[in-house]
């Protein structure tokens, strides 16, 4: 039986995670607070030690300081979270003979042009959580650990919070919602993406030659307003959706929202490379937003 050890079993992608690894093998959870063994990403040192000490022949990273604007005021954080500590694990991968699995971002590309980035284009991140995502990457490439790294986008899951429940809660209190309609991607839910790693991770126990990096997130494409548009009629039509007060979702630019961090315009990740190795299809984004509506309505 094989043995996967999971960082970062509380975030969005993680809690899935521990559902969609159960059927491939035995797993070992940690978060940066556990106690039997370390989980803490500000301690590189301690989680490889936790790898020396388990031994799993799958690694899976969930952990992230994703905290996009905070990051820019702690970036040495931001970079032991991001880079430092896959970088470790993945060294102890390669040491071990494990596979590293390790997710990664749309920030890494400088959100240029319209068309979807490829796992062939340069990246050039425009911010501290981007540049730090990028170096995780190359740091667990350069490990010479096999290793799948899946860049996604837009992350949501019922369970927390999200975009999606705070436009619910938005258009409850108001009747004007102003939304950004110039950064292009597509809302990706925290179940596809443990699915997905599941399905690669068996994929590759046959076909090893096929680890590296991929697109991954959900087909289609929107902007954030038109997400919460989405989201805001869905409520409407939903017997249980409440009463929604808000009547305009007005457009406008991300410049009406200045923030630290900047945020790329263009995310669009092509996804046909993961699509056409792995034997997928992705849903479109409205299918697994719809889903999760069904949940927290
Ligand atoms: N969220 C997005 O929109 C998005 C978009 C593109 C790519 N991604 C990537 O997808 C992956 C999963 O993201 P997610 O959305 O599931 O993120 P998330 O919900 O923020 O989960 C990140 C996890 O890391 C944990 N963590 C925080 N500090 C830690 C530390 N010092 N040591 C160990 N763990 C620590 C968090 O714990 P606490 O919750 O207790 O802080 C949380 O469980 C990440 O690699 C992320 O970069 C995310």
């Amino acid at each position: 039986m094989k043995h996967i050890l999971l960082f970062g079993r509380g975030g969005q992608v993680g809690w899935e995670l521990q559902r969609s690894l159960a059927v491939l093998g035995q797993v070992t959870a940690l978060d940066f607070d556990s106690t039997d063994h370390c989980g803490d990403f500000a301690n590189p040192a301690g989680v490889a030690h936790t790898v020396r000490a388990l031994r799993p022949d799958i690694i899976v990273n969930a952990a992230a300081h994703t905290a996009v604007d905070k990051a820019e005021s702690e970036p040495e954080f931001a970079r032991s979270l991001n880079a430092v500590a896959p970088g470790a694990l993945a060294a102890e991968a390669a040491r071990i003979g494990a596979l590293m699995v390790h997710y990664s971002t749309d920030y890494v590309f400088d959100g240029s042009g319209q068309r979807p980035w490829t796992e062939s284009d340069t990246p050039g991140p425009l911010s501290v959580y981007g540049r730090t995502k990028l170096e995780g990457e190359t740091l667990v490439q350069q490990s010479g650990a096999q290793h799948l790294i899946l860049r996604t986008s837009w992350v949501y899951a019922a369970r927390g919070g999200n975009f999606a429940k705070t436009m619910l809660r938005l258009a409850r209190e108001r009747e004007r919602l102003t939304v950004i309609d110039d950064q292009w991607g597509a809302p990706t839910g925290a179940e596809l993406l443990a699915d997905v790693t599941a399905h690669a991770i068996r994929h590759l126990q046959h076909r090893p030659q096929d680890a590296g990096l991929y697109h991954l997130a959900a087909a289609g494409e929107t902007t954030w307003n038109g997400y919460a548009r989405f989201v805001i009629d869905h409520a409407r039509r939903s017997p249980s959706g409440g009463s929604i007060v808000a009547t305009e979702i007005a457009p406008v630019p991300t410049s009406a929202f200045p923030t630290p961090a900047i945020r790329p315009g263009n995310s669009r990740l092509d996804t046909r490379k993961l699509q056409a190795t792995f034997g997928l299809t992705l849903p479109h984004w409205q299918t697994g937003v719809a889903r999760m509506l069904t949940e927290i309505l």
